[in-house]
């Protein structure tokens, strides 16, 4: 990739904050590092983008996104080869799925220059922000918000695209404790389910209150209609492992979001022989495996949290407990294989790894 192939203007910090960075205490989504980058929408046009010191923003308490939520965004993360230099993990998919999200949202696309190389110059500058021990990366954060100073109610015609990166730690620590939800719901077929809008998170902050009182750790979503089959857990796609099949729901309505971390397991499991299953899943056959003891392994991914064992799965009064997770093969061969190839250490036979 090149990295000067955008017309980026580049301001850098005098006062960088590398020196707050320890690589023992190292968070997710804690510390921001020392730049950013910005491009403004206006008139129809992309403007110049920028890479300037992470600060602020000033914005109208008018700013449109503020009051209806015209805001998407993404999520990707750069690791450290054996060699110290800067790979990005497929920062393609991350922009076609945000393209995906501002079309739905009546945003406009984000071009492939902007997005690619602006994180390509944004992580070539805070190349240093990007831990290296095993478990770590730098998460960057593309966003876009509509920014009208208008308080009716109409498509936005300007907006700002941002990207911040913030060096992480792991999302979970340990296994997640799954609460199946069928009083509310995420999304319904013509929704924006499918979509990274802001709202999809924003609307799951009750329900997910109300389960953390209860002692759970996230939710697993189920369709809107009869509650019976199941969709994608608060922050992560669901796989199940039942027998010797790995089972996740299908994308087919557009209610689930396209994981990049999910296509990526998809493929790593289908080449290793392994029967995976796309399709609709009730809540109903889980408990039906669980009591055979069929359910062997079930695990959440996303960018952020990667893949989470999932510890044990609630439906009602069912308490669906899953064996210890130092005997799951699948799950663990998955997470070894996918940090190997993000980090590196295992040819990249997919076209996955960026190089900045
Ligand atoms: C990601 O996995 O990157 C996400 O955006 C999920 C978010 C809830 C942390």
């Amino acid at each position: 990739m090149s990295v000067s192939a955008l017309d980026i203007r580049v301001q850098k910090t005098e006062n960088s904050r590398i020196s707050e960075l320890h690589p023992d205490n190292i968070h997710f989504g804690k510390q921001y590092s020392d730049h950013m980058l910005v491009a403004r929408y206006e008139d129809g046009e992309w403007h110049q983008a920028e890479i300037v010191p992470f600060d602020n923003l000033s914005l109208s308490p008018a700013t449109t996104f503020m009051h209806y939520g015209q805001a998407i965004f993404e999520g990707v993360k750069a690791y450290k080869d054996p060699q110290g230099n800067p790979i990005v993990f497929r920062p393609r998919d991350n922009w076609k799925r945000m393209n995906r999200s501002a079309v739905r949202m009546a945003m406009p696309e984000v071009p492939e220059e902007l997005f690619i190389d602006g994180i390509a110059r944004l992580i070539d500058i805070d190349r240093d922000w990007i831990p290296d021990q095993d478990g770590t990366s730098l998460y960057i954060r593309p966003f876009m918000i509509a920014t009208d100073e208008f308080i009716g109610v109409r498509p936005a015609e300007k907006f700002l695209f941002i990207i911040i990166t913030s060096p992480a730690g792991p999302y979970y620590s340990k296994p997640v404790s799954i609460y199946v939800q069928d009083e509310f719901v995420r999304a319904f077929p013509g929704g924006i389910g499918f979509t990274k809008a802001a709202g999809n998170y924003g609307m799951s902050m009750y329900p997910t209150q109300q389960i953390r009182k209860m002692g759970y750790d996230q939710i697993l979503w189920t369709d809107g209609f009869e509650h019976k089959y199941v969709q994608e857990i608060g922050t992560m796609n669901v796989f199940f492992v039942i027998g010797d099949k790995v089972i996740t729901p299908d994308l087919k309505q557009d209610v689930i979001l396209e994981g990049v971390t999910r296509d990526s397991v998809i493929t790593l499991l289908r080449e290793k022989g392994i029967i995976v299953e796309e399709r609709l899943i009730s809540i109903e056959e889980i408990e039906v495996a669980a009591k055979a003891g069929q359910l062997k392994e079930a695990f959440g991914t996303g960018t952020a949290a990667s893949i989470a064992p999932i510890s044990t799965l609630t439906y009602h009064d069912d308490k669906m407990e899953l064996p210890p997770v130092e005997q799951w093969e699948i799950t663990n061969w998955l997470k070894e294989e996918l940090a190997n190839i993000r980090y590196g250490r295992k040819a990249d036979t997919h076209g996955w790894i960026y190089k900045v």
